[in-house]
Formats: structure tokens, C-alpha cells, sequence
């Protein structure tokens, strides 16, 4: 895993016409090319296109906060507590021997994609995903947030039981010093009655607006006290129901403002949170499944050229069926139902034991396979023409898919997944595939919270223009879905579609790290070994 060095020297250098350095950009021209497809009487007419742009990074990484709401629960304390083991080099004796902090898990740290060949082994040549531009490290993000249980950190810590006791009683005092949380917005409605004992640390009173100054001001506070350049706000806090999309109160901007000033019942802590930081400028990113980004939330989003992502991490079963499910299809095989069971023991899971909290999570896990099944018309009937857009009937054949989560404190933190692929194979045979999966489940978050903190950073800090037009770089569009392979349900442009694939996922984001610096995305054609 990458050396724990947090500022070295930008290790690439691109020696292209199409790439320019000065000491505060990194400026690459890029060719976005597609393909324009028409149907004529049962032909497909493609016609190749192509469209440069300009992409301009500032170097300087900005001195970053991670602003955290739930920052006591299982993944806040767990992310803290290993940060702090790996800023401070701690290690701790395990069962096995001794344990060094370290970052797997995190795809920027732990992963490694190919510049290129070096022409003299004919071997292709890895760097890690955090260099390809310049990135900030985990070791140096400046941590605090938010939770409505006012346990201290270290306290929390215990409470969470994520972590091995040795590394805990090492990292206690270190936790000590971040303090308690700060109180937090708490409307009972949005989460399991079953939290309701946590809630001792919550900002006084039902103001929806005051609440919102509340929290902007403590956004502003902790820039101002930590010297920051830029705080990420992410919600890792209890999943909440769904809140109704009410016309007048959260479809437009202007409606969700006046919803807040008016305390409606409809706005969820999470909405407020979001809306904070937008107003503030800073970005927010939702770990968890609820629709916090409400119409109005997008909107407003765009109006202030704020930056928003979502929803819901990816770290378990999800993240594998973006794969499974994609390998079956893409294979010309084709999935009749996927059932998913889980059963979890922690806090997360005590939650979503409620129905209308289960029911956020439901959705976001459901959705993972339409991409894929919508791109395989062999395998799946497609829509009737005409057939009206939301009716049952528009989403075409598709297999059956169902997800169950069920509470079982036993088993902690240690969520297990077991899901069913049963497929149609080759003339009428049927083939079943059953996939248990144990993972520790904040052990799998806490690396996607802080690459999605990064790169949240780094994309507030990229421009575009049209190389045709020359004019102004501007910022990317507001909602970052480049952060996709981190999240369960991506958040997308509207009118745009979600790609659910993780490789899908993956690639893009690749690509657009390459494109950064005036590379073309990575070719596994390899004609150079397919020739003479
Ligand atoms: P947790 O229950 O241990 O922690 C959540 C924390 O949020 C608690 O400390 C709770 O007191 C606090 N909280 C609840 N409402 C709040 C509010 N309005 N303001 C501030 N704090 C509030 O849960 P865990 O395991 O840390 O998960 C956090 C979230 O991440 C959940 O929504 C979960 O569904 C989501 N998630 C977790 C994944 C994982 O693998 N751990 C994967 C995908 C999503």
C-alpha cells in the first residue's frame, strides 16, 4: 500500500503537446469521442464523433476538513480512530501477530491503475490512483462533525466494537481529544423509534431555519478555527425514511428555502444539513440510502454551482452484485431472480430493523441491476413502444429481485449477505449460484468515505472548456457522479441514466483522472501483442 509520506512531489509528468504544467495548474486537451446512432428501417446508422475539451487542475491541494454527521456511530468513530492510527504510525497485536495501519480498502490508496508500457520490459507501468493528479491524503484531513448521542469519541469508539482492543486502548486518548460531537438536528419522525435513548446531544428546539444557521455557522466555524480551505460534509448518520416529494414544499429551490424558514414536516435533518453546506459552499456527499436531495436540494445545488454526491456507500453485497449480475449478463446468461438476505447486528442494522427506514435501503438496493438488464434486449423483453414512463410496465422483463434485512444483535458489526443468482442457461437448463459474503462492515465504509472525501476535493478543484471556444474554464456540473463506484445508487444529472456496473464505474473514473492530465483512457485492445 502507498507510503504514508503525505506531501511528496507530484510524481508524473506528461510529456505531450496536449499537456501544459505551470506552478498552479495542471492544464490537457481531450477528445471526448462517441458514436451517434440512428435506427433506419432496422439499420443502424453510426456515425463517429468528436468533441475536444479543455481540463485545467489546480495543483495545490486544499487544506481539507471532513465534517461528519453521525461522526459517534460506527463508521464515524471507525474512520477517525484509523486515521488517527495511521497519521501517528500506530500498530497493535492482534491474535495473529501485529497489525500496521494502513489504507486497503480504499481504491485511491490500494489500487493502482497503468500509465502506459515502459518500452524496455514491455511491461505496462503502475502508479497508484492517488498520484495521478494531486490528491489529498487521509492522514491529513481534519476531522469533526456532528451526532445527536453525545458519548465522547473515545466512549464511542468502545461502543462501536469495530475495532481490536489493542489498537483502541492505544488510540483512546488520541480519540479523547476530538471531543463529543457536536449536537445535531434531531426530528424524531425520520429515523427508528429505536434511537431515540442516543439522543442526548441535539440542537434545542423545532426552527427548521434556526437549524440551518446553526449548522452553517458551525461549518464556518470549523474552517475558520482548523484553517481550512475546503470542508467536505458527509452524512454517515442513521439511514432516514424517504421524505414525500411534495410539490410547493421541496421541488424547487425556492420552495425548499421557504420549507425550512416555514419548519415544514416534510424536511429531513439531512435536507438542512445539505442545504447548509450548499449555502456555504462547501460540498456534501450522502453515505446513506435516503432521498436527502430532494428536487429543490439539486436545484439549489446548481444555483450556488455547489457540489452534492450520493446516495448510500457501496461497500458489501451491493458492490459485489454490480459485478455478479453485470458477469451473468454480459455472459449471455440470463438471471431469472436475485434474492438477497441480510442479517447485521449493529446500531445501522437496529435502525433499519423499522420498516420506513428499511424501505430507503430497499430502494437503493434495488435499482443496481436496471442498467444492465436494460442493455441486453436478447436476454430481456424491452418496454412496449408507448407504454407510459414510471408504470410498472416501462421497466420491460426483468428478473425478480428482493432484498431483506433482518436484526440480529449477536453478530455486530459483522454484517452477513447471502444472495441467489438463478439464472437461465443454454437451451432451458438453469444454473443457481449462492454467495455468502461476511464482511465488517465499517471496515469496508470507512476507506469509501475517505476516498469519496478526496475526491470530492479534488473535483472542486478541476475546470473545463471547450477547446473550440476558449472561454472561461468553469466548474464541473453539480452533481458528481464520477463518484459512482463508491455509492450504492448513484446520484446522476437529472434526465441522465445511472450506470450501476462498478467496471462501468471504474472506467470512467479512470478515464477522467487520464483525461486530467492529457492521456487517453487505458486500451486492453494490446495490438501490439495481436500483430506481426
Ligand atoms: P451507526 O448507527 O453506528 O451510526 C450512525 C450515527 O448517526 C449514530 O451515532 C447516531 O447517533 C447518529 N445520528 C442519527 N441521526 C443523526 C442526526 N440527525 N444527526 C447527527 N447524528 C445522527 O451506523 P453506521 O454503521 O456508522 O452507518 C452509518 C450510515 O451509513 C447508515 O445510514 C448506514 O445505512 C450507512 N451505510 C453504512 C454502510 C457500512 O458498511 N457500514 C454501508 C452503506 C451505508
Amino acid at each position: 500500500v502507498h507510503p504514508t509520506a503525505t506531501r511528496r512531489p507530484y510524481p508524473i509528468v506528461v510529456q505531450s503537446e496536449n499537456t501544459s504544467y505551470s506552478d498552479e495548474f495542471i492544464t490537457s486537451k481531450f477528445v471526448n469521442r462517441g458514436a451517434a446512432v440512428t435506427v433506419r428501417d432496422g439499420q443502424f446508422v453510426v456515425a463517429p464523433t468528436s468533441k475536444a475539451y479543455e481540463f485545467q487542475t489546480a495543483r495545490k491541494v486544499a487544506k481539507t476538513g471532513l465534517m461528519m454527521i453521525g461522526i459517534g456511530g460506527n463508521n464515524g468513530t471507525t474512520l477517525c480512530a484509523t486515521v488517527l492510527a495511521n497519521r501517528h504510525n500506530i500498530s497493535w497485536h492482534t491474535k495473529s501477530g501485529i497489525q500496521q495501519p494502513n489504507y486497503i480498502g480504499s481504491m485511491l490508496r490500494a489500487s493502482t491503475v497503468s500509465l502506459g508500457m515502459d518500452p524496455s520490459t514491455g511491461k505496462d507501468v503502475h502508479v497508484p490512483v492517488c498520484d495521478v493528479l494531486p490528491m489529498a491524503h487521509p492522514n491529513d484531513l481534519v476531522l469533526g462533525g456532528w451526532d445527536i448521542s453525545g458519548v465522547p469519541m473515545d466512549e464511542a469508539m468502545k461502543r462501536a466494537e469495530v475495532l481490536d482492543w489493542d489498537l483502541q486502548r492505544q488510540v483512546a486518548p488520541r480519540m479523547a481529544q476530538l471531543g463529543r460531537p457536536l449536537p445535531s438536528i434531531y426530528y424524531p419522525d425520520f429515523i427508528a423509534a429505536n434511537q431515540e435513548a442516543r439522543a442526548d446531544n441535539v440542537i434545542l428546539g423545532t426552527d427548521k431555519q434556526v437549524h440551518l444557521e446553526h449548522i452553517r455557522a458551525d461549518i464556518r466555524r470549523f474552517k475558520q478555527e482548523n484553517g481550512l480551505d475546503r470542508v467536505v460534509v458527509f452524512w454517515t448518520a442513521n439511514t432516514e425514511r424517504y421524505a414525500d416529494v411534495i410539490p410547493g414544499i421541496n421541488d424547487t429551490a425556492d420552495n425548499i428555502l421557504k420549507a425550512i424558514e416555514t419548519s415544514h414536516s416534510e424536511v429531513s435533518p439531512s435536507t438542512v444539513f445539505a442545504v447548509a453546506a450548499i449555502l456555504e459552499g462547501e460540498p456534501f456527499v450522502n453515505g446513506a440510502p435516503q432521498n436527502t436531495f430532494v428536487p429543490g436540494v439539486i436545484e439549489l445545488a446548481e444555483r450556488h454551482k455547489s457540489f452534492i454526491g450520493g446516495d448510500d456507500l457501496k461497500s458489501g453485497q451491493t458492490k459485489l452484485k454490480s459485478v455478479f449480475a453485470e458477469f451473468l449478463v454480459n455472459a449471455g446468461i440470463k438471471p431469472l431472480s436475485i434474492a438477497s438476505y441480510n442479517h447485521l447486528g449493529n446500531n445501522d442494522g437496529h435502525n433499519l430493523s423499522a420498516e420506513r427506514q428499511f424501505k430507503s435501503k430497499e430502494i437503493s438496493k434495488s435499482s443496481v441491476v436496471d442498467d444492465m438488464v436494460a442493455a441486453n434486449p436478447l436476454l430481456y423483453k424491452p418496454p412496449a413502444p408507448g407504454v407510459p414512463k414510471g408504470s410498472k410496465e416501462a421497466k420491460g422483463e426483468h428478473p425478480d429481485h428482493i432484498v431483506v434485512i433482518k436484526y440480529v444483535p449477536a453478530v455486530g458489526d459483522s454484517k452477513r449477505a447471502i444472495d441467489e443468482y438463478y439464472s437461465e442457461i443454454f437451451c432451458g437448463g438453469r444454473s443457481t449460484i449462492n454467495i455468502f459474503n461476511e464482511c465488517e462492515d465499517s471496515l469496508l465504509a470507512t476507506p469509501l468515505i475517505l476516498d469519496l472525501t478526496i475526491l470530492t476535493e479534488l473535483l472542486t478543484r478541476v475546470k473545463y472548456r471547450d477547446a473550440s471556444a476558449s472561454g472561461e474554464f468553469a466548474p464541473l456540473y453539480s452533481v458528481l457522479s464520477l463518484l459512482s463506484y463508491m455509492l450504492k445508487a448513484p446520484l446522476v444529472k437529472p434526465g441522465t441514466d445511472v450506470v450501476n456496473s462498478l467496471n462501468r464505474q471504474r472506467n470512467a473514473l479512470e478515464a477522467f483522472l487520464k483525461a486530467c492530465i492529457g492521456l487517453e483512457s487505458n486500451s486492453d485492445l494490446l495490438l501490439e501483442t495481436r500483430i506481426w
